[in-house]
């Protein structure tokens, strides 16, 4: 693989809730077996915001983490993108608030991205092309994703919520990770599988159908990306997918391997099965442990195994290849090719969100249910008091007066 033009992620930061519902007090609670959640759909626990938390708050504090830890002056970021499915209003984007709240310099392109879990792939490599046109004349890009799943109580959808945001920043000399750009395949079918109505708080999705959506459209955005390639995976360190629940990436995974054999795989055929399970234990299954821990965040799903993998391989990964593949229901899709940049490692300090992670509240089942029905009324409610769901020291939504959301630090 050549790497021409040096453009890709020079920063990331993760920023969520800070509370949380452990899959085993949910499968109880619904009366499941827990190891359908844990062992059926490789999920642990899943992040869940309060009313105060919302797609902006997360957003912001991801981006003022990103850019305070790598060192970055908020004044060369001259495109600010947010990718997000969880929009505050149909018409004033996200990023606009972003904006305003990180203090960055009103020369600066801003707007939101929608297109379900996709939104924050096609605000990177809208980026990069902003990047590589010239026209960011050695400025950088902030693309922020974040997002609360949500798929009401008691559906199939439940255990594969989460929340949380991720933001990167695309530069042309990045210390993370260098994007080809001849590399990028692309993929899009209108497919109903997954879809929020304007009148629904909560994602409607046609789950089973949903996965094979897009697992055809992984096969599609990997042939635009590198045509017919039976030897690709030897040459790949990692394989990162868009993560709606682990599973989903061994799923993934095992579609990849089949088009590289141009046969179907199943667990009769022993030793092929054995080296579908030996290349993901090695190139997908140790860089998901935040998602198993944090849950489906959308748009930034794929990211946050980015930050996995950086956080424990970036220094012995350097100079490797590896791929990455977001998936947005509806539906879009992009492939990729990605090398670790030498210094990766430099910044393990910097993008470990474990600490914070360590730090958040396990709810009761009962508080869940009821941090739920409060999240529906939030947008209307006129005040809302951090304090009352145990928050302090951040970023907070505080209710909408006047038809005007208030955001404030507490
Ligand atoms: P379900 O029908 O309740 O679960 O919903 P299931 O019966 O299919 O079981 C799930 C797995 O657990 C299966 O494994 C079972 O065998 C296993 P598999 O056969 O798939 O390998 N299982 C057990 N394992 C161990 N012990 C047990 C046990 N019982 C069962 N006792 C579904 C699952 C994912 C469909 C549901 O959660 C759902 O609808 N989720 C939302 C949709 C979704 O996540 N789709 C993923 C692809 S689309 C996408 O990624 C885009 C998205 O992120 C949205 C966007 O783009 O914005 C969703």
């Amino acid at each position: 693989m050549t790497h021409s033009i040096s453009v890709g992620i020079d920063a990331l930061a993760f920023a969520g809730p800070a509370a949380y519902v452990d899959l085993s007090d949910l499968a109880k609670a619904r009366g499941v077996d827990p190891a359908k959640f844990t062992k059926g759909l490789g999920q642990h626990r899943m992040a869940i915001a309060s009313p105060c938390e919302d797609t902006v708050t997360m957003a912001v504090e991801s981006g003022a983490q990103a850019v305070r830890a790598f060192g970055i002056d908020p004044d060369e970021i001259g495109t600010l993108i947010v990718g997000t499915e969880t929009g505050v209003d149909h018409s004033k984007p996200v990023a606009v608030y972003v904006h305003d709240l990180l203090g960055l310099n009103e020369r600066c392109r801003t707007f939101e991205t929608k297109h379900a879990c996709y939104g924050a792939m096609a605000g990177l490599t809208a980026s990069m092309d902003w990047i590589a046109s010239g026209r960011a004349r050695g400025r950088k890009a902030l693309v922020i994703a974040s997002d609360i799943a949500s798929y009401g109580l008691g559906t199939p959808g439940e255990p594969t919520q989460g929340a949380g945001a991720v933001a990167m920043v695309v530069s042309e000399k990045p210390r993370l990770l260098r994007i080809q750009p001849r590399t990028i395949g692309d993929y899009t079918r209108q497919v109903m599988d997954f879809w929020r109505p304007l009148y629904s708080k909560y994602a409607l999705a046609d789950g089973h159908y949903s996965i094979q959506c897009y697992l055809d459209a992984l096969r599609g955005a990997r042939l635009d990306a590198v045509g017919e390639r039976h030897d690709l995976l030897a040459g790949l360190s990692a394989c990162l997918y868009h993560v709606p629940f682990v599973k989903m990436a061994f799923k993934a995974h095992q579609r990849e391997l089949e088009m590289e054999l141009g046969h179907a795989l199943n667990k009769a055929e022993a030793s092929t099965w054995q080296q579908l399970v030996e290349s993901y234990e090695r190139r997908c299954a140790p860089w998901l442990t935040l998602n198993a821990d944090i849950g489906n965040i959308y748009t930034g799903s794929l990211f946050l195994s980015l930050i996995d993998l950086l956080r424990q391989a970036g220094a012995d990964m350097a100079g490797e290849d590896i791929s990455l593949f977001s998936y947005g229901s509806g539906c879009g899709a992009t492939y990729c090719l990605g090398r670790i940049v030498e210094g990766a490692g430099d910044w393990r300090a910097a993008l470990d969100p474990g600490e914070e992670l360590a730090k958040r509240r396990r709810l009761g089942i009962a508080e869940y249910e009821s941090l739920v029905r409060a999240g529906e009324q939030a947008d209307r409610c006129e005040t809302l008091d951090p304090f009352d769901y145990g928050l302090a020291g951040g970023l907070y939504y505080t209710g909408t007066r006047n038809d005007r959301r208030h955001y404030e630090r507490g």
